[in-house]
C-alpha cells in the first residue's frame, strides 16, 4: 500500500512537470484557445488582406486584443501567442 502511495505520488510529480516542459508553442495554443475565439474565429488570420503584415504588428495586435479579451498576460505568454500565430498562421521569419 504505502508502495503504491509513493508510486502515485511520483507518478503525480511527473505529469505535474510536463506543462513546463511542454513546447512554448502549445502554451500559446492554450492560451489562444482558452481566451481569444470569443469575438473572432482563426479565419481573421488568414484572410485575404489581414493587417498584421510582420512580428512587430503581430505582437501590438495581440497586445491590443489582449485587453477586451481581459487576459493580462505576461509579456512571456504574450510572445508564445505570437509565436503560436506566427507557426501556425503567419509565417513570419524570425530574427
Ligand atoms: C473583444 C473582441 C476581441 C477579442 C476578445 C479578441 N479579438 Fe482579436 N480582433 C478583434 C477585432 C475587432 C479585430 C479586427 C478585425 C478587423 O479589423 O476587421 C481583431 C483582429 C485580430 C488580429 C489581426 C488579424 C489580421 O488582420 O491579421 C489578431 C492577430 C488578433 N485579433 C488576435 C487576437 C488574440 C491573440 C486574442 C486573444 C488575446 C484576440 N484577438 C481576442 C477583436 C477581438
Amino acid at each position: 500500500m504505502r508502495r503504491l502511495i509513493l508510486l502515485s505520488a511520483l507518478l503525480g510529480i511527473a505529469t505535474g512537470v510536463s506543462p513546463a516542459i511542454a513546447s512554448e508553442t502549445n502554451v500559446g495554443e492554450n492560451l489562444h484557445q482558452q481566451q481569444c475565439l470569443s469575438c473572432h474565429d482563426q479565419t481573421v488570420y488568414t484572410r485575404p488582406r489581414h493587417h498584421v503584415t510582420n512580428l512587430n504588428t503581430l505582437t501590438q495586435q495581440v497586445k491590443r486584443c489582449e485587453v477586451p479579451a481581459t487576459a493580462k498576460w505576461t509579456n512571456e505568454e504574450v510572445t508564445s501567442v505570437v509565436n503560436y500565430l506566427n507557426s501556425q498562421f503567419y509565417h513570419f521569419p524570425t530574427p
